[in-house]
């Protein structure tokens, strides 16, 4: 067990560059299992998401090369097997890609009701809406494993009641090598579909219109091996952003894409930080009071839920009354708790926070509830006056590569510090 001891108070300076994108990469491993050759993956963010994802791959016995920190060869020609070890997939939400994945290649599929960062109740009946749209039968078998088989699988016209990042890419791969044409339709549009259609397009498939909210997918028989370099990942992007933001420093991100990171932007200036846009970085100064803003989380290309909880800590510092309205996730408030603990005035009532803007926050001993809860404590903590200290940062390392490095590097005071257990003497 270890924790984040952060000296905060501190304001950061200097460049930081991102790495590839989580939510991009978690599709596109699972997605190599619909191709016969071998695939080259460049640009694969070294967290334990991703390990989570590729050790499920090998179990099923996919052959996976590490070229270099960031790239990795994956031949699944040798895959047989279609029922995912059920271990790795309660730890990550991202391991019901595999439902697809597999569905696609072998029109059969075994895998357990998939874990992630628990915000409230996470559905899958869009995910299997289209796998039965598709042709398939969709059952619940011994053990919570969920079994999908079809005769063979037709294309379909599929509407989704809700926008789901999810169920896009699972009908996706489900589909790209049905028979004939799909219709996604109220479809997801966030980049990392647009990153997956054309990752799967470099290998043969023939996928239209990702990135509106109508995608077209006229299935092929065979798709072949390619080499893809996945795009930057915007959350981690908007994490640095605001962290600048917070301590009050001057921080240029690079390796960035700055149309996907629009909404984080206009907030930022909204809420009086300078955001200078480069054509791959962005550079986030303040020096002024922080004024209070409202924000509502929203699907691509609105607000992106997964900045929420960073951006709060902005809110708990800035001049004024500000709000925030949640409507992508019926509980992502767990992180108040915590930042009150560090002096934030929030109200939570359901999917609404209030915050009465404080002029400081001080160190505190807190705990991480989920991935991007534990960045927003990152963040109060450097933010904060006098010394943070946050445990459960394993929720920390699903999501962010190398995170203390990098807010060393921009003068952050952050160390990674063991956690003794508490012995049976002193707990009696
Ligand atoms: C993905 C992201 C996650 C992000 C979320 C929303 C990955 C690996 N994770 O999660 O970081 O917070 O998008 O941008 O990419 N829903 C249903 N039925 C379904 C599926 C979803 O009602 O079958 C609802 C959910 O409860 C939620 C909303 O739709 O309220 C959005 O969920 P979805 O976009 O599917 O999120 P994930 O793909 O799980």
């Amino acid at each position: 067990m270890e924790k984040f001891v952060i000296q905060g108070g501190r304001p950061l300076y200097g460049s930081v560059s991102v790495s590839g994108a989580k939510n991009a990469a978690v599709a596109i491993i699972p997605a190599c299992i619909l191709s016969d050759g071998v695939c080259r993956i460049e640009n694969i963010p070294n967290i334990l998401d991703v390990s989570s994802i590729v050790r499920i791959l090998h179990q099923l016995g996919a052959d996976i090369r590490m070229i270099n920190k960031s790239t990795l060869e994956i031949d699944c020609s040798n895959i047989r097997d279609y029922v995912v070890p059920d271990d790795l997939v309660r730890k990550i939400r991202a391991s019901a890609y595999f439902m697809g994945a597999l569905l696609g290649k072998f029109s059969k599929a075994r895998v357990s009701m998939p874990g992630g960062c628990d915000f409230g109740v996470r559905p899958i009946d869009q995910h299997i809406k289209g796998f039965e749209a598709l042709g398939a039968s969709v059952s619940l078998v011994r053990h919570g494993m969920i079994d999908i088989h079809a005769e063979k699988l037709t294309g379909s016209q599929i509407y989704l009641d809700v926008v789901s990042v999810g169920a896009t890419v699972n009908i996706m791969l489900a589909a790209v090598k049905a028979e004939g044409l799909t219709v996604i339709e109220n479809a997801a549009k966030e980049p990392h579909i647009v990153d997956l259609a054309n990752f799967l397009n470099s290998m043969g498939a023939d996928i239209m219109g990702a990135g509106t909210d109508v995608i077209k997918i006229r299935g092929v028989k065979t798709l072949k091996g390619t080499t893809y370099s996945i795009i930057p990942d915007q959350i981690e992007a908007g994490t640095y952003m605001v962290a600048a933001a917070a301590t009050g420093g001057d921080v240029t991100v690079h390796n960035v894409i700055p149309k996907h990171l629009e909404a984080i932007t206009a907030k930022l200036i909204e809420l009086g930080v300078d955001v200078a846009e480069g054509d791959d970085s962005v550079r986030v100064r303040r020096t002024g009071q922080l004024q209070k803003c409202n924000i509502k989380t929203m699907p691509h290309p609105g607000f992106p839920t997964d900045l929420h909880p960073p951006v709060a800590v902005l809110l708990a510092l800035a001049n004024g009354t500000s709000i925030i309205n949640e409507s992508v996730w019926e509980n992502r408030f767990r992180y108040v708790e915590e930042l009150r603990r560090m002096g934030a005035q929030v109200q939570v009532d359901g999917k609404i926070a209030v915050f009465e803007g404080v002029k400081n926050l001080t160190g505190a001993c807190v705990k991480c509830s989920d991935l991007r809860a534990g960045a927003a404590l990152v963040i109060a903590g450097l933010a904060a006056v006098g010394t943070t200290e946050i445990e459960d940062i394993q929720h920390i390392e699903r999501g962010y590569e190398d995170i203390e490095a990098k807010l060393e590097s921009l003068g952050a005071s952050i160390k990674r510090v063991r956690v003794k257990e508490p012995s049976m003497a002193k707990a009696l």
